[in-house]
């Protein structure tokens, strides 16, 4: 949720803290910090706002500081403003630290430090950390005891990083739950919460487990467990580069990402579907003899990643039959859902991070459930505690709205679908070969949705008065539905509701009056004729329509205000295809009501905090 940096052995550790920073900003934006080593003392200015808040106030920073942490937050505990920025100091002000994450029990560590005299600034549930480690260092322990005293006790998730005027080239990291990455340069040594705040510096990056502890140096660096046992660095592998992170010419990333989704969806494909040669999903840990063992699916996910895995369940039922679950992660984990070995369930989350998702995975590995993870991160958590890691090669994504790894998160629930039902013999050979071909065609015809990008932008321009919006589908149109209300909400802030089309007339069919706008999901299917009288029931009543329908489909176009076209696919292939219209739609009328589309309000990008 929060973004982390921290730097030692750098000539200006202000300036690369600052540019990691930037780059952390979509993690967590509702304030930012820095605190530097200065000469025996620590230097911490802190701002709430954006990073340009933060940027305009280190103006009188020590010159030439070589050692330093900094932090964006996105606020749990606490109001978003100066006093409860990180870095967080002890009572002497020499120890500052950042975390990323939630300390469960800080209520009760803070009563027991206030009564041993410790006094708080901020009403954050982080300060206690600080506090704790300082009464550690009070007995005689060096900073890494005091840390790993400190964590030992602390409830819930954190990424954490600590400096302390007494030892000025040290930086103590450590996580649970919340990831935190670590990098080694010519004599520096990096933190961070994730990749691309340390890219800037240096590609030698090496992951950090749960419960295990960083000693960064300028010249060298030591990972060791909580209990103390060493561990070796684990390099980790790192396919970005710092141009793909950066907007490419376009206004905003998310634009840019969605411009993306024929190379993110090409990519998703390579070398799994290959016409003429087959399917293949060797790279991925799975197991053909288990796989041919399930009896039921479960897939798990979070906002638009769980919109993806609902679409994907209609194509593995009905290519496999074998029975889908689909569950909000936050869901799944508490209602007690029956797994066993024979049970496949199916991690969904771009970032890998997300913690209701990593909790649900581990929730279905301690009933022994075999657990397939599709994110985009690779190495992320869910990726390495997964059984088997299926990747969604997108590239990075940094606007908060997900788009493009949306759309690779559906294809490679395809090809897994596919998979499953070659393995299972569901499929002839000829209707597998088939599918792979118009799997194939998708990145091209992604492209030519695209083109009809400055038409969608009129006609959002022409919704832009309007404040509540109906989405409707039926089939694989309805989690298209879903995610088409969902981008609204989340960037245009604007009322969207998404709706199965013939659950309208069970009670929503009531809000709809002259000037409701609904948003259909019509292309071609074997449902589109009852979708279409269930427009016609709207339309009755007033509301002006907006369509997506299938190129050359001329009744569906009669009965839309608007039109929005996408090329005739396979009916389950579709939702890659229609659920575009709906983000340039959403896209184009939160810029025509002047938001920040990469930032939107009361987001992070990724939730990691339940
Ligand atoms: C999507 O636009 C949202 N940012 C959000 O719903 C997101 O999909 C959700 O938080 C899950 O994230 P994940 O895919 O990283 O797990």
């Amino acid at each position: 949720m929060c973004g982390i940096i921290g730097v030692t052995g750098s000539a200006d550790a202000l300036a690369v803290i600052m540019e990691g920073l930037s780059r952390l900003e979509y993690r967590g934006y509702d304030s930012a910090g820095v605190a530097l080593q200065d000469g025996g003392k620590v230097w911490t200015r802190r701002r709430a706002g954006k990073l340009a808040e933060l940027v305009e106030a280190v103006g009188d920073a020590p010159a030439r500081a070589t050692a330093g942490i900094g932090h964006t937050r996105w606020a749990t505990h606490g109001r978003p403003d100066d006093r409860n920025a990180h870095p967080h100091t002890d009572c002497t002000g020499r120890l500052a630290i950042v975390h990323n994450g939630i300390i469960e029990n800080h209520a009760a560590l803070r009563a027991e430090l206030e009564g041993t005299g410790h006094t708080f600034a901020s009403d954050t549930d982080t300060e206690v950390l600080a506090h704790l480690i300082e009464s550690h260092l009070d007995v005689g322990m060096d900073l890494a005891a005091a840390v790993r005293a400190t964590l030992a006790v602390a409830q819930g998730a954190f990424a954490v990083a600590v400096i302390h005027a007494g030892d000025p080239d040290l930086i103590v990291a450590s996580r649970r739950v919340s990831p935190l990455i670590i990098g080694r340069a010519d004599g520096l040594g990096l933190v961070g919460s994730d990749i691309p705040a340390l890219l800037g510096q240096t590609r030698e990056l090496y992951a950090v487990d749960d419960d295990q502890l960083v000693e960064m140096r300028a010249d060298s660096f030591r990972i060791t467990t909580l209990d103390g046992a060493e561990v070796e660095p684990r390099p980790l592998r790192v396919d970005w580069d710092l141009e793909q992170a950066e907007k490419g010419g376009y206004d905003d990333f998310m634009l840019k990402e969605i411009h993306e989704q024929p190379r993110a969806v090409a990519d998703t494909l390579l070398g799994r579907v290959t016409p003429g040669v087959g399917l293949s999903l060797d790279q991925t840990r799975l197991d053909d003899g288990e796989l041919r063992e399930i009896d039921k699916v479960f897939i798990v996910g979070c906002g638009t990643s769980y919109y993806a895995g609902l679409a994907a369940k209609y194509a593995i039922e009905h290519w496999t039959r074998l029975p889908v679950e689909i569950d909000i992660a936050s869901e799944f984990r508490y209602r007690d859902p029956v797994l066993d070995r024979n049970t496949l369930v199916v991690g969904v989350s771009q970032s890998g991070e997300t913690v209701d998702t990593l909790q649900a995975m581990r929730h279905a590995k301690r009933w022994k459930a075999k657990v397939l993870v599709i994110t985009n991160v690779v190495d992320s958590s869910m990726a390495r505690e997964g059984d088997a890691v299926l990747y969604t090669r997108a590239g990075p994504e940094i606007g908060v709205a997900a788009t493009k790894t949306h759309l690779a998160q559906l294809v490679a629930m395809e090809v897994l679908a596919l998979y499953l039902a070659q393995l299972r013999g569901t499929l002839y050979p000829d209707e597998i070969n088939d599918l792979i071909h118009q799997l194939h065609r998708l990145p091209e015809d992604i492209a030519r949705v695209l083109e009809s990008n400055d038409h969608i932008e009129a006609v959002a321009e022409q919704c832009k008065g309007v404040r509540d919006f109906f989405f409707l589908g039926r089939h694989v149109g309805y989690p298209v539905a879903l995610e088409g209300a969902l981008k609204l909400k989340e960037i245009a802030y604007l009322r969207a509701e998404g709706y199965p089309a013939g659950e309208l007339k069970h009670g929503p069919i009531a809000l709809i009056e002259e000037g409701t706008v609904v948003v259909g999901v019509a292309n071609r299917g074997h449902l589109l004729d009852k979708m279409l009288s269930n427009v016609a029931e709207v339309r009755a009543r007033g509301a002006s329509v907006v369509l997506v329908s299938t190129e050359g489909d001329e009744a569906t176009a009669a009965l839309a205000d608007h039109v929005l076209t996408v090329p005739d696919s396979h009916e389950l292939f579709a939702p890659v295809l229609t659920v575009i219209p709906l983000q340039l739609f959403a896209y184009h009328l939160a810029k025509a009501r002047g938001n920040d589309v990469d930032k939107p309000r009361n987001l992070a990008k990724t939730v990691t905090v339940e």
